[in-house]
């Protein structure tokens, strides 16, 4: 969810939805705004996209001065718009992102005290809890230290207050929250890409911050209810253009963004000059005598890191333990003091990465992390950040962000090779001549997008889609499958070429497209025999692969995509992009909302 609030000397309301516009990507299943007109609280809210939201405001505008605005994910209650933020009661209204634990406890004391609710959300109890504070004559702000002191879980919030027409209150633990200072006005929002319009000066509140705001000011308080003050910094989030250009959507936008995004990318970690790497940064521990390394993200993020395994175990003879963050957080994993944790996020806020890293640290870990947003949660908890410098991505189905991490990750991985004498000097310049040659290349498979254009029709028929890879490309195919059900949601799994036929192979039949990642190397012909298993049962193959392996493959497949010649290392950053055009294609194809699918959100911060 996405949290805005503003005290300003104007009408607000549309301020508002302006930088919720900014926060959509944390969520599009409702939006609203509340604001105070002449002390009193006014409501408008509305299920669906923010446009849904400004046609009601429109319609029946609001005039405050003061006022908050919330763009949502659901969690507790669907998304209606009676389950859509602000909450409020006689006395309050109140925006929230993150998730309240031990709401069901709240609620029944809160029942046992007369109070009736509203709504299914977890929000509406934090809205009863400050009201009864504030009946029992606490001020607003004592009514605030009183009610977070009986909350668990992690949340961001804002509130205003009744007849309180200078007054917002905000607060954070776990969830971001940062504070935009303009000239006789104040903000609060998730992020500074959201006060971007407003202000690019911000203060990022510390994790257990709340904060007392005013048109004239801000008190800032910690956990404790000590008086902090926290810096103000210039934020770079306004030179930051969000727009699609001349794209349908922003996720054609980002996949043709790749060559240039990955050329900043990887001029940032070679030099150039001699071919070899150049980390900007030291890792925060010795490669050299590492054991091995951890790795914890989510979604794509997730797919990013699981390539750097076998690029770091096979280039580097650094073992990795690898693990989708929702299950790393609670497996309680044994970990050696001083050991390297790295964690991988486009946002640097998913709640799940953030929480790994936080046990990381405190089991002794030192911690890197690849981020694209510089200023987030993650990319401020880390002994050192390696930045993807890929851009704000705005299309929830990561496209260029992954390309990105996968080049940060194929940086990494050869100083790791160097510093542990597994490469040698020529090995490390042949590498590295590889990754420059990327941008061009990706340029080359981005052409292959009309054939794939045609191919997708065909897709869209299918109930069923089969991802196969190996190796290096084995995180590819789950990549392909992951992207194809997310905006097209047509069934998709990806599965290890080889584990075929230990299951999935009993889904085939002619109306189960099967897509073979598979370039010409030295496991072409064991894909083949898989290839051959595939095409006995009557199922379609789709094989993406190279010169070579398209005329190995002979008449077998029912479309072939030619990729152009590379040397294996820099496969996966290659063959990601047919993956990611096939999902768009077949997306626009079906008419889905390429840019927001159903239900999901580009930046998770709840578990
Ligand atoms: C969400 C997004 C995915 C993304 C994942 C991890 O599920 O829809 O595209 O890969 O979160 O996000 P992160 O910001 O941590 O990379």
């Amino acid at each position: 969810c996405g949290i805005v609030g503003i005290l300003g000397k104007q009408p607000v309301a549309f301020d508002i939805v302006e930088a919720l516009r900014r926060l959509e990507y944390r969520g599009y299943d409702s939006a609203g705004v509340a604001t105070l007109e002449a002390g009193h609280l006014e409501r408008r809210r509305a299920e669906g996209k923010l446009r849904n939201l400004e046609a009601r405001l429109r319609a029946s505008p609001l005039a405050g001065h003061s006022g908050i605005g919330h763009t949502r994910w659901a969690t507790h209650g669907a998304p209606t718009e009676d389950n859509a933020h602000p909450h409020a009661t006689d006395r309050v209204a109140i925006v929230h992102n993150g998730i309240i634990e031990n709401f069901r406890e709240l609620k029944q004391e809160l029942a046992a005290d007369g109070v009736a609710f509203a709504t299914q959300t977890d929000t509406e109890i934090v809205a009863h809890l400050l009201t009864r504070e504030l009946k029992s004559g606490r001020t607003p702000a004592d009514a605030v230290r009183a009610t977070l002191g009986r909350l668990q879980g992690a949340f961001a919030l804002a509130i205003l207050f009744e007849g309180e027409d200078d007054l917002m209150i905000g607060a954070r633990r776990g969830s971001p929250l940062a504070v935009g200072h303009g000239d006789g006005e104040m903000y609060l929002g998730s992020d500074a890409i959201a006060l971007a319009p407003f202000t690019d000066r911000v203060t990022y509140l510390e994790d257990g911050d709340w904060v007392v705001l005013s048109r004239g000011g801000v008190q800032i308080f910690d956990a404790a209810g000590n008086r902090v003050t926290r810096p103000i910094s210039r934020s770079l989030a306004s030179s930051l253009l969000v727009d699609k250009g001349n794209h349908r959507h922003f996720m054609a936008k980002e996949i043709y963004e790749q060559p240039e995004v990955l050329s900043h990318t990887l001029a940032h970690y070679i030099d150039m000059a001699s071919g070899t790497i150049r980390l900007p940064e030291a890792v925060p521990a010795d490669l050299a005598a590492l054991k091995r390394v951890t790795v914890s993200a989510c979604g794509t993020a997730y797919l990013a890191g699981l390539v750097g395994k076998y690029w770091m175990e096979k280039y580097a003879r650094l073992p990795v333990d690898i693990d989708v963050a929702s299950e790393f957080r609670y497996r309680e994993v044994p970990l050696d003091p001083g050991g390297l944790a790295l964690f991988i996020s486009q946002s640097g806020e998913t709640a799940d990465t953030l929480a790994s890293l936080r046990y990381c640290a405190q089991n002794g870990q030192r911690i890197l992390s690849i981020v694209n947003v510089q200023e987030s949660s993650i990319a401020r908890e880390s002994d050192v950040v390696f930045p993807t410098l890929g851009g704000p991505e705005i299309g929830v189905a990561s496209t260029k962000a992954f390309t990105c991490q996968l080049a940060v990750l194929a940086c990494l991985a050869i100083a790791a090779g160097r510093q542990r004498g597994v490469l040698g000097e020529d090995d490390e310049r042949k590498l590295v001549r590889s990754l420059i040659e990327v941008p061009r290349l990706v340029g080359q498979a981005l052409k292959l997008e009309p054939q794939i254009e045609d191919l997708a029709r065909d897709l869209s028929r299918a109930r069923d889609v089969l991802y196969l890879g190996r190796g290096l490309n084995y995180p590819i195919a789950l990549e392909g499958a992951l992207k194809l059900k997310e905006i097209s949601y047509i069934h998709a799994e990806g599965y290890a070429a080889g584990e075929l036929k230990h299951g999935p192979i009993a889904l085939v039949d002619e109306n189960v497209p099967v897509i073979v990642v598979a370039p010409s190397d030295r496991l072409f012909d064991k894909t083949v025999s898989n290839m051959q298993e595939v095409a006995a049962r009557g199922g379609r193959i789709i094989l993406l692969t190279d010169a070579a392996g398209a005329e190995a493959a002979g008449d077998q497949p029912f479309a072939t995509l030619v990729l152009p010649e590379m040397y294996q290392f820099v496969q996966p950053l290659l063959y990601a992009i047919p993956v990611q055009l096939i999902a768009y294609h077949t997306a626009v194809f079906m008419g889905t909302d390429v840019d927001q699918p159903r239900n999901l959100a580009k930046s998770v911060t709840v578990e």
